[in-house]
């Protein structure tokens, strides 16, 4: 049985997903956005190339919810995205409203699938959509650590002069400027990193991936990095259809996790046809403790404000 994967948002993100999910055809896509126009046309290009790249899954645009029915993936990307100078937090009332609506639309349609958010500001916004579907916390989930953790990846790779994919690592925490790579955590075609990298080298590797995000806005100045965020939301998407119970930094809910409880924040953890099978607690030291809390104190904070916005999300 092919699988059904929803799109919510056909965008810069949405349609490189729905281009992505067709060439390793994990399943038929239905790309959804309020604007129609933009959603049938993605899906009719796409679906165009099918025979020139020889893929067999079907393709098709919307703006309505029924079509949406039964899906066994839905990647939201639904929102407005960060201008040049603006911080992923200035995004939260707009996109709040927006993932609401979305909330709405998938609960009534599609109430056993996957969800995986993209919509930043991340972790409030896949917090908020948790709560306002009312889906069960392994089958919501937030896509950040994997993309943060390919800047980190990527930026060492080009310093190191070694391929990225010979890199292993992983960044902690929220989807924001206190997130937390960890070179503690990494090794270079096995060797300890902190062996190969001066700490003044590190530390300005670590600030970039940081501001990863902020440095492709401001090259693009209209919209936001887009390749990389859907190739990261693709392989969530894989590990669950394939049960592959990949280990991914994403965005979860912790419940007691790193002595966090009741939010979503970005640690590792197991994907496989259940969902979110296990969250993997790494051993920190008292430096990585204290950054990783702080980015947690940030990520409440930004929810604080959310519940402010909309009471709702205090239930
Ligand atoms: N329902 C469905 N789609 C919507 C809704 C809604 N209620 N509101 C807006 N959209 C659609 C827009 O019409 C647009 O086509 O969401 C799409 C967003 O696409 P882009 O503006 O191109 O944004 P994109 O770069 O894809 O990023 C989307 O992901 O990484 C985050 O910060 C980014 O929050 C942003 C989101």
């Amino acid at each position: 049985m092919k699988k059904k994967i929803t799109l919510i948002g056909a965008g810069q993100i949405g349609g490189t997903l729905a281009h992505l999910i067709s060439i390793k055809e994990l399943g038929d896509v239905v790309l959804f956005d309020v604007a129609e126009g933009i959603a049938k046309g993605k899906a009719l290009d796409i679906a165009q190339s099918t025979s020139v790249d020889g893929f067999n899954i079907n393709l098709i645009g919307t703006s309505n919810y029924e079509d949406t029915k039964n899906s066994d993936v839905i990647i939201v990307t639904a929102g407005v995205s960060r201008k040049p100078g603006m911080t992923r937090d200035d995004l939260l009332g707009t996109n709040l409203k927006i993932i609401k609506q979305v909330a709405e639309g998938i609960k009534k349609t599609s109430p056993k699938a996957f969800v995986i958010c993209i919509t930043n500001p991340l972790d409030v916004i896949v917090m908020a959509l948790q709560k306002y579907s009312g889906f069960t916390t392994n089958k919501v989930i937030g896509m950040a650590g994997i993309l943060d953790t390919s800047r980190f990846k990527y930026f060492l790779s080009q310093e190191l002069k070694v391929p990225a994919k010979d890199i292993n690592s992983i960044v902690l925490g929220g989807h924001g400027d206190t997130m937390v790579p960890m070179p503690n955590h990494t090794m270079v075609k096995g060797k300890p990193l902190k062996k190969l990298i001066n700490k003044e080298k590190l530390d300005l590797i670590i600030d970039r991936t940081r501001k990863g995000g902020a440095e492709i806005i401001k090259y693009l100045e209209k919209g936001s990095a887009f390749y990389a965020p859907a190739a990261s939301g693709v392989e969530i998407a894989e590990s669950y259809i394939k049960n592959l119970k990949k280990t991914l930094p994403c965005a979860a809910y912790l419940n007691g996790e790193y002595g966090v409880k009741n939010l979503y924040a970005g640690v590792p953890v197991v994907i496989g046809n259940n969902g979110v099978e296990k969250v993997i607690e790494l051993p920190l030291d008292e430096n990585e403790k204290n950054n990783f809390n702080l980015s947690i104190k940030a990520v409440k904070e930004l929810f604080d404000t959310a519940t402010k916005i909309d009471p709702d999300l205090k239930k």
